[in-house]
């Protein structure tokens, strides 16, 4: 059973399929989709808020012929210290995929190895691979020319800016590794990528293409884009005051912008706090994408359901 826990779980060759596919059921929304999940029941399971990744799965499944089941953690018997074992082996006699956003990656790892249907990453404090290879599309939509995805993202740079030992910078630490993207994260000192999130990579199998710095005008220095994410992420709330006074460097600005190359895109995977991480000009300036980002997550993750629904029919 192939899972969707990590971008590393699929291959290159997936990673491609999910490009050209997102392009194709973009083009083709309302008109022709594949019903690729007719007759399939997913459940997805939150223990954190969402907007983007909820409803973009809610409507994905829909358009994908299938039937999805929202289940907030606390209000299932999970939440009330159900096991896991239990609840991967029940849902999995039910339903034919999970969708799953929680704090721990062991939790979904769990649940993936227990169960026996295919369960796909909607963030954890680890990980947001739906996101990056969200984000990656949504470069390579503009660079690629409608076809050769994947080579359109070979050898660009790539500056993220902020809290740089993240959910969205680990995954970028993989996503780049695997497009073949130069990543430079700027950060404040002691935010650099965990030992974790480096053996991860190794495990992998693709080469490191990372680096760190805490100067931000550095990182920025020709980018092709400019990316950033809050500095508070979910569940990180009572460290909020410090994690602002550090980052206050980090935020993109008019000026950092500059630095870039003259059409670079600036991005953001949302939610956003105006004036922090990014400033306002910024966010909805003219090199920013990100609308785009967050339409392409439907699309994006219709194409990952169907290529991974495509792997366990084999
Ligand atoms: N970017 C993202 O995952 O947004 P939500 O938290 O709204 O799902
Ligand atoms: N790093 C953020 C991403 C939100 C989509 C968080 O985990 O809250």
């Amino acid at each position: 059973m192939q899972h969707f826990l990590k971008e590393t779980d699929f291959t290159i060759n997936q990673a491609a399929e999910v490009f050209t596919l997102a392009h194709a059921l973009k083009k083709g929304r309302g008109k022709h989709t594949p019903p690729t999940l007719k007759g399939q029941t997913w459940a997805m399971i939150f223990s954190k808020s969402s907007t983007r990744t909820r409803v973009s799965f809610d409507v994905g499944i829909h358009e994908l012929g299938g039937h999805p089941i929202f289940l907030n953690k606390s209000d299932i018997q999970l939440g009330r210290g159900e096991s896991i074992y239990d609840t991967a082996n029940v849902l999995s006699r039910f339903v034919h995929g999970l969708v799953v956003r929680t704090y721990e990656q062991t939790e979904i790892e769990q649940l993936a190895e227990l169960g026996s249907v295919p369960v796909i990453n909607a963030l954890t404090d680890y990980l947001h691979p739906c996101q990056i290879f969200t984000d990656a599309f949504t470069m390579a939509e503009r660079w690629a020319d409608g076809a050769n995805f994947l080579e359109s993202l070979k050898g660009k740079k790539l500056a993220y800016f902020g809290d740089t030992a993240n959910n969205i910078a680990n995954s970028w630490i993989l996503g780049a590794a695997m497009f073949g993207m130069e990543l430079v994260l700027a950060g404040p000192e002691g935010y650099e990528p965990s030992e974790e999130i480096k053996a991860t990579l190794a495990e992998s199998g693709h080469a490191p293409t990372w680096s760190f710095t805490k100067d931000p005008e550095e990182a920025a220095k020709g980018a092709d884009v400019l990316y950033t994410d809050t500095w508070v992420s979910m569940g990180q709330e009572e460290e909020s005051s410090d994690r602002i006074r550090v980052m206050k460097p980090y935020s993109v600005t008019s000026d950092l912008m500059k630095l870039g190359k003259s059409d670079a895109l600036f991005m953001h995977d949302l939610p956003a706090y105006k004036g922090m991480e990014a400033q306002e000009d910024v966010l909805y300036g003219p090199q920013s994408v990100i609308f785009d980002e967050a339409e392409n997550r439907l699309h994006t993750q219709k194409a990952i359901m169907s290529v991974l629904s495509e792997a366990n029919r084999r």
